[in-house]
């Protein structure tokens, strides 16, 4: 993704009231964070927040984390943030998932999305890529089991890539569509993300599989 360097991103970021900036020291304690025991929901790569704000408004009794690793981007959810009311099940980190196991600890978290995931082409830098057996071992290690993960793309070859991975790493595939606005079953409820919305208008079919690890 091509980014615009915005100076005094980071600071802005890091100053937010929904931004944790020492996420490291609630590893295993991410209830305290919000004060209750209910279920937590992340989202990696939220970009500018559309997705991870509308399902905390629309899902009280659930806790969402969004997680971007370039301030430039998650800056605009921050200001999106200032000027709406007080969402008190949501949190951001402004970090690399890469270090997911630092911050979550086992069975911690209860779903994980993705949602149009740089597809990083080249072989060279498959690992790089969110579905990668790199990022399924890291996010192994913080779901419980049983607990889902919902990805989307508009990019065909990151979906089949992905398949193979989850296949190959033992996940078991609950549903998958390769035209996600045109069926009714899994579209139910959707959430548009910034990236889905710019792929629709463009008439683009949207990739959706969920899958978990028993
Ligand atoms: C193509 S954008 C999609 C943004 C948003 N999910 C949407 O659908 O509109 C992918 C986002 O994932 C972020 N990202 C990619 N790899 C990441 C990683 N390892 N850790 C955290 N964020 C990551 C990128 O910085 C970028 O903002």
């Amino acid at each position: 993704m091509r980014l615009r360097n915005i100076p005094g991103a980071e600071e802005e970021v890091a100053e937010s009231p929904y931004t944790i900036t020492d996420p490291q020291k609630s590893r295993g304690s991410w209830n305290r964070v919000f004060n209750n025991d209910n279920p937590i929901f992340i989202e990696i790569g939220m970009g500018k927040g559309r997705f991870i704000i509308e399902h905390a408004l629309t899902y009280p009794d659930i806790n969402f984390i969004g997680i971007e690793k370039y301030p430039s981007v998650q800056i605009r959810a921050v200001q999106k943030l200032r000027e709406m009311e007080d969402i008190p099940n949501l949190r951001l980190l402004s970090l690399n998932a890469e270090i997911l196991p630092e911050i979550f600890s086992e069975k911690e978290i209860s779903r994980i999305f993705l949602n149009f995931s740089d597809p990083w082409p080249k072989d060279r830098h498959s690992k790089r890529r969110l579905t990668s057996s790199e990022f399924l071992g890291r996010y192994r290690q913080i779901l419980k089991p049983g607990g889902l993960i919902e990805f989307k793309t508009d990019n065909g070859k990151l979906f089949e890539f992905s398949l193979e991975e989850i296949g190959e790493a033992g996940w078991v595939l609950d549903a998958k569509t390769e035209n996600l606005h045109r069926d009714p079953v899994m579209n139910e409820g959707n959430i548009m993300t910034e990236y889905e919305s710019k792929f629709i208008k463009l008439d683009k079919p949207i990739y959706k599989m969920i899958f978990h690890y028993e």
